[in-house]
């Protein structure tokens, strides 16, 4: 049984002498704020690294906020037009929808990959059109790291002239056949949140690969002032910058990223070896590779908080999948344009039943892999009691 002495981490950051260095340095320099030259270090490496442009952005969900924002001016788009997205993903996928003014439409998820389940998105966007309402942004989301079919994204918006703008939150270091996720669509937008596979502490970035684009987006992160003329706006700003005390996490951060990828790949492993044969992780398809940001998998009759309460009391920490988001009160009134009578529970069983029998394990880079091996040995002794 496990240790009770040995901590384990769920999704804790995993920080180190280098961001404290960077910090400091940072801090000597007197950028603390959105100004400073660690911004712009960290928006070329990561754009090296992703093959495009980069705008560091406050956080993940200001990304979001900002690349629709800018695709509805861009592309002439009003408000009120339909956004096709899926029903199991965190909050801010919706949200960044909402402060746009505009409808979000969720799809079931296929229970294999638990991303958008994508043969479902035509006859809703044939039913919304029915109804008056335009569909002219997909946003798919690569779910705990897990690489959606891009493909079949690409065909099904090319169909429709669908804006795609992919959800990379999660997906830092996840390759959809052999190509980085987050520089497949028009935008994708990654988050640095203290959770993710690299932190700046909060932070988030948009990538593409038009630089005229990234640099009206960042424009608009600096709250759209023309310098040159001093206090002059010429469109309407956000304060949603990166600091330059989240690049010096986040570029120390980029430095471990294969290192933490790797040992993700480690955990991975282990799960699988022991506990396979009795749980169903989310499967990642052959071309694909996952950054196992969180890894995750469904429990097989079993009570979830009951499961979640003993593995506590072993010095366990996990968390419950993402509950659907059209099946909250809050969103119901958006599902009605589209769902009439149908019981939203069986609109998104797949979701529905992922989010019930379904728990995130252990995956912080912070746990050694002996530590992810005594953790998987007791998940597999407390399910089989
Ligand atoms: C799928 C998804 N989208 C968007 C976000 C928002 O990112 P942030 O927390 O950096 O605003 C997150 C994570 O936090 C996420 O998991």
């Amino acid at each position: 049984m496990l240790n009770i002495g040995t901590k384990v981490y769920l999704d804790n950051p995993n920080i180190g002498e280098l961001e404290k260095k960077y910090v400091i340095d940072a801090l000597e320099s007197g950028f603390i704020s959105t100004r400073g030259h660690l911004i712009k270090i960290f928006e070329e490496k990561l754009g090296e690294y992703l093959g495009g442009y980069v705008s560091a952005t406050y956080c993940g969900t200001a990304g979001l906020h900002l690349s629709i924002l800018y695709s509805m001016k861009k592309n002439k788009i009003k408000e009120r037009v339909g956004v096709i997205l899926p029903a199991l993903t965190f909050a801010a996928t919706a949200h960044a929808v909402l402060y746009n003014n505009l409808i979000p439409v969720f799809v079931d998820v296929e229970y294999e990959t638990w991303n958008i389940d994508i043969s479902k998105v035509d006859d809703l966007i044939k039913i919304c059109r029915s109804r008056g309402i335009d569909i002219k942004f997909i946003i798919p989301v690569h779910l705990y790291g897990n690489p959606v079919d891009m493909d079949e994204i690409r065909a099904i918006s090319t169909e429709y002239e669908l804006i795609v703008i992919e959800d990379s939150a999660e997906a830092l270091g996840s390759y959809y056949k052999g190509k980085k996720c987050g520089t497949l669509s028009d935008f994708g937008v990654f988050s640095f949140n203290a959770n993710k596979v690299i932190t700046a502490s909060s932070g988030g970035a948009i990538f593409s690969t038009s630089k005229e684009d990234i640099e009206y987006i960042r424009f608009l992160t600096l709250q759209a002032r023309n310098e040159s003329k001093g206090y002059y706006h010429e469109d309407m700003g956000f304060n949603y910058r990166m600091t330059n005390i989240e690049a010096a996490i986040v570029l120390a951060q980029l430095e471990k990223l294969d290192y933490f990828l790797m040992l993700k790949r480690e955990f991975f492993k282990i799960y699988t070896h022991y506990l396979s044969d009795y749980v169903e992780f989310q499967k990642i398809k052959d071309y694909n590779i996952s950054n196992y940001w969180l890894i995750s998998c469904l429990f097989r009759n079993l009570d979830i908080p009951d499961l979640q309460k003993k593995l506590e009391q072993y010095g366990i920490p996990t968390r419950r999948i993402f509950y659907p988001l059209p099946l909250m009160d809050f969103y119901r009134d958006f599902t009605k344009i589209y769902l009439d009578n149908a019981n939203p529970i069986d609109f998104y069983r797949n979701a529905f039943e992922i989010y019930s029998r379904g728990l995130c394990l252990p995956s912080s880079t912070k746990n050694t892999t002996d530590t992810i091996e005594l953790v998987a040995k007791t998940i597999l002794d407390v399910i089989k009691k």
